[in-house]
């Protein structure tokens, strides 16, 4: 039988990415411009798992002694189930998702680095401090939950989804901000000063139905995907918005998780820089 994790690695403490799909990723990309930044030496793969076989690819990958791996989209809820031990953070965000595993002794301990890389791009990158916000959610789905608890500090939260079930559960699950409040996306009608896009809409490239008002004077209109402009970020540059794309949070939150790994920070601008030339 052919061993479908067999690569070359020469000694190298091993890493990995696990997804479906996973051919677009580029994780491989970023923590290979950190390893050779900070002089680690490890290989990171690309994995892709069977929809139903994301448990039996991560215990495959522990067992051959991966030190760690993340996990992206569709495993993180199902990566929170598996894992041995949690971090605080995952924890006390009550998100029940996890996106960086950290192999102990053969025992999965998972984190969660999305928060903290949303906020270090907006807040470090691009300079744009949280403190004191009104902030505006788009989508109640698994990014949303990822990255709600890295927004203490927000002066108010409001989030928006086509199903207001969801975006109600949310609400329930934010306990350290006091004003947090759930609506359709047809009673958004005041503006916001951040307004966050964590649905799958530019996927699909498809508007959502948001009035021109959201978008406050000096607001920062921020989606979550990368890769191209999306309708949202059309409609907020088209209202005077200052717009990012989700690329800096990508490389931002693989920096906390490398830094879990190795126990080194890497520099991280010249990295966004340098995937965004890519693209
Ligand atoms: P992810 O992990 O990327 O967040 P998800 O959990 O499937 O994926 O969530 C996708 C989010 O995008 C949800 O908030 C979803 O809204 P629903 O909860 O109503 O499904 C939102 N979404 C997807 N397509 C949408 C569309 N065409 N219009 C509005 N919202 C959409």
């Amino acid at each position: 039988m052919t061993d479908k994790y067999a690569k070359p690695f020469n000694g190298l403490d091993r890493y990995a990415v696990v997804g479906n799909p996973i051919a677009h990723s580029k994780s491989p990309l970023i923590h290979e411009a950190f390893a050779k930044q900070t002089n680690q030496d490890i290989s990171y793969e690309r994995i892709l798992a069977p929809l139903d076989g994301f448990e039996a690819t991560v215990r495959g990958l522990i067992a051959k002694g991966y030190k760690g791996a993340n996990v992206t989209v569709p495993f993180k809820f199902e990566a929170y189930k598996i894992c041995d031990s949690l971090t605080t953070r995952v924890v006390s965000s009550g998100s029940g998702a996890v996106n960086t595993l950290i192999n102990i002794d053969g025992k999965i301990l998972g984190d969660n680095t999305d928060g903290v890389g949303l906020r270090s791009d907006i807040e470090q990158n691009l300079k744009f401090p949280i403190a004191d916000k009104n902030i505006l959610i788009l989508g109640a789905g698994g990014a949303a939950h990822g990255v709600l608890n890295s927004l203490v500090g927000a002066k108010s939260i409001t989030i928006a989804n086509r199903t207001s079930e969801k975006a109600l559960q949310l609400v329930m699950s934010i306990s350290d901000i006091n004003d947090v409040r759930a609506k359709m996306f047809d009673e958004l009608d005041v503006p916001y000063d951040l307004i966050i896009n964590a649905t799958s809409t530019g996927l699909t490239d498809t508007a959502l139905p948001i009035s021109n008002i959201i978008f406050a004077q000096g607001c920062l209109a921020y989606d979550m995907m990368y890769g191209r402009e999306t309708p949202f970020m059309r409609q907020a540059r088209e209202n005077g918005a200052q717009v990012a794309d989700g690329l800096g949070m990508l490389v931002e939150q693989a920096a906390e998780a490398f830094y879990i790994w190795r126990g080194v920070r890497p520099e991280t601008q010249s990295v966004i820089q340098q995937i965004r030339s890519l693209a």
